[in-house]
């Protein structure tokens, strides 16, 4: 579904990807790890084309989509979830929801269509909602949104497209145990063919929800396995995980 091979990016003096290649299957549930500035959120950026890779290729669902702009790539099944800040806040999360399913349909503009396209978007946004466990939320400013139904409402909106691939960056960073606890029943309720790729500090989350697992290190992958080997890994134990409790 997703596959980079020998990606390399340089800003300035720093390499922070050197050569890193990944393969996602269809319904794959993949984690990357690795410590501050390994280039974790290079990876991301350079997957979904907001920064374009110095050498390699990147093939989506079979296509060359090295370098195609981000919004091409969303159309051809790619999701990220990154904080908004073009959101409408004294509208509703339906209302926001709606609004990014007719932008993503490219329909609603035509005056004639509008109201059958409206009617779709609003329907779509209620199941987006509902599969997020923002069901109860639709009809609420989001301004009015705590810290966690937020980050809910930005993965709402990465699968408003229905991707193939979802792009997750530290979906759980600064939630309380609690809002992380529903983080994590809505990443267990993604549907089982979506490609999930997450960068996840969270030790706890990735070895227990991914299956296969990438490590980073000075924009290297330094070892690609399931959860077990991972841990059964001297190299990842000695650089990465047995230097502190996990953190990144
Ligand atoms: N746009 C940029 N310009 C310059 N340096 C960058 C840029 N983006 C990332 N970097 C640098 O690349 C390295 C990797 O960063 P990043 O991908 O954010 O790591 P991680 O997400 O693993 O913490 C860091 O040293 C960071 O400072
Ligand atoms: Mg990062």
């Amino acid at each position: 579904m997703l596959e980079a091979s020998g990606l390399f990016k340089r800003f300035g003096a720093l390499q922070a990807t050197r050569g890193v290649s990944l393969k996602l299957e269809t319904g794959a549930r993949h984690a990357i790890i690795g410590p501050n500035g390994a280039g974790k959120t290079t990876l991301f950026n350079l997957l979904a084309g907001e920064v374009k890779p110095d050498a390699g290729q990147i093939l989506l669902d079979g296509r060359d989509v090295t370098h195609a702009s981000p919004d091409a790539r969303a159309r051809t099944g790619l999701g990220r979830s990154f904080q908004r800040n073009n959101l409408f806040e004294t509208e509703s999360v339906a209302l926001n929801l709606a609004l990014a399913d007719i932008a993503h349909h490219g329909a609603g503009w035509h005056v004639w269509r509008r109201l059958s396209a409206d009617r779709a978007a609003r329907a779509r946004a209620e199941d987006v909602a509902e599969r997020v466990g923002l069901a109860d939320a639709l009809a609420r400013p989001v301004a009015s949104l705590s810290y966690g139904a937020r980050r809910q409402l930005e993965v709402a909106l990465a699968l408003i497209g229905e991707p193939k691939v979802l792009l997750l960056d530290e979906p759980t960073a600064g939630m309380s145990p609690e809002e992380t606890g529903r983080m994590l029943s809505l990443i267990d309720g993604l549907p089982t063919d979506l490609a999930v790729l997450i960068v996840e500090h969270d030790m706890d989350l990735v070895f227990s929800h991914a299956t296969r697992i990438t490590v980073l290190n000075y924009g290297e992958v330094l070892f690609e396995g399931s959860p077990d080997e991972v841990r059964a890994s001297t190299l990842v134990q000695d650089t990465y995980l047995g230097r502190d409790s996990g953190t990144c």
